[in-house]
């Protein structure tokens, strides 16, 4: 069923669009951590984008997308008002969420926005939540308003120093574990160096961390394998086992390679989208 676009809004220019979409269904099912498939229009791929925030009342899911590539390129061009050809979800395991002492919920670059809803669970469950967010600089920040509106401490990493430490988020989170050793869980969402950095510092910690899979999925419900990752040395299914598994335990370089096997066909791809827009 074609879903409309409510919200358009282009949070960095030419880079990273958030779509709110009149979806009641999805908004009173999702959990922090679900995920959606979409499709543009009848030729389109499939594509999975995290559902980074949904209001159950107002019916509206809210996704934030990076644009890398012909889909994303062609999602960003439709505007408000405009239907998505269909969107399948919630989707995915939602988050693991128990009442513990202290999370610090880690984001880097358009996985912010995903932490975002998972760092609002953890906040309704009364746990305490400390969000560490980083970027190039401090314009391609996303969602630190919106993060300080509720979680109890905002910490900021930009490699240019532009605003908070001058350096990566991997070197505030040790600094933090060094300083407080109450930590329940550590959670990171965002790109896959990051996350495997995130896990190598928590290591030596023993601190449980868990990261959001971003493998490539195209039926998202288990049937196609085209998800499959390793992790504790098993196969596992990230559309319908995770996409959050135990950052200690994944396979990172299949994941990095699996996610890297058709670069040639998107890049081709995007060229000829590119050439007839
Ligand atoms: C559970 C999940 C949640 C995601 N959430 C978000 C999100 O909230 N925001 C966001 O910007 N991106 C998210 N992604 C990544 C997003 O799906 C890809 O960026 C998108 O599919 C790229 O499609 P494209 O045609 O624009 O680019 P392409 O040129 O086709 O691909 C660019 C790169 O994106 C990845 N990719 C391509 N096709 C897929 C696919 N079907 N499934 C997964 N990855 C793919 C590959 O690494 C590829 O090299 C998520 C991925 C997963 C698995
Ligand atoms: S996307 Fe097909 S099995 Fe997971």
């Amino acid at each position: 069923m074609p879903v409309r676009i409510l919200k358009k809004k282009e949070l960095i220019p030419g880079q990273t669009v958030l779509l709110v979409l009149d979806a009641p269904q999805i908004a009173r099912k999702s959990r922090p951590g679900n995920f959606v498939i979409l499709r543009v229009d009848e030729t389109g791929e499939r594509v999975p984008l995290t559902i980074a925030d949904r209001d159950a009342e107002a019916g509206t899911i809210t996704l934030v997308f990076l644009v890398v590539g012909k889909t994303t390129a062609h999602l960003a061009t439709l505007g408000e008002g405009q239907d998505i050809l269909d969107v399948c979800g919630p989707l995915g395991k939602p988050t693991h969420i128990e009442p513990c002492s202290s999370v610090i919920c880690v984001g880097g670059g358009t996985g912010i926005a995903a932490m975002h809803h998972i760092a609002k669970g953890h906040v309704a469950a009364g746990n305490k939540v400390a969000v560490i967010i980083g970027a190039r600089n401090r314009e391609l920040l996303l969602f630190r308003e919106e993060l300080a509106a509720f979680c109890h401490e905002v910490l900021v990493a930009t490699d240019d120093g532009s605003l908070g430490h001058k350096g990566l988020v991997t070197e505030v989170l040790k600094a933090r574990l060094e300083a407080d050793k109450c930590v329940s869980e550590v959670v990171a969402v965002g790109p896959v160096p990051m996350m495997e950095a995130v896990a190598k510092v928590t290591r030596p910690f023993g601190v449980k961390t868990t990261v959001s899979l971003n493998a490539i999925m195209v039926d998202g419900i288990g049937m196609c394998g085209a998800c499959r990752c390793t992790v504790e040395g098993k196969t596992r299914f990230a559309c319908v086992e995770g996409p959050e598994f135990d950052g200690h335990q994944v396979d990172f370089q299949e994941l990095k390679m699996r996610l890297g096997q058709f670069r040639p066909e998107e890049k081709d791809c995007f060229d000829k989208f590119r050439c007839r827009s």
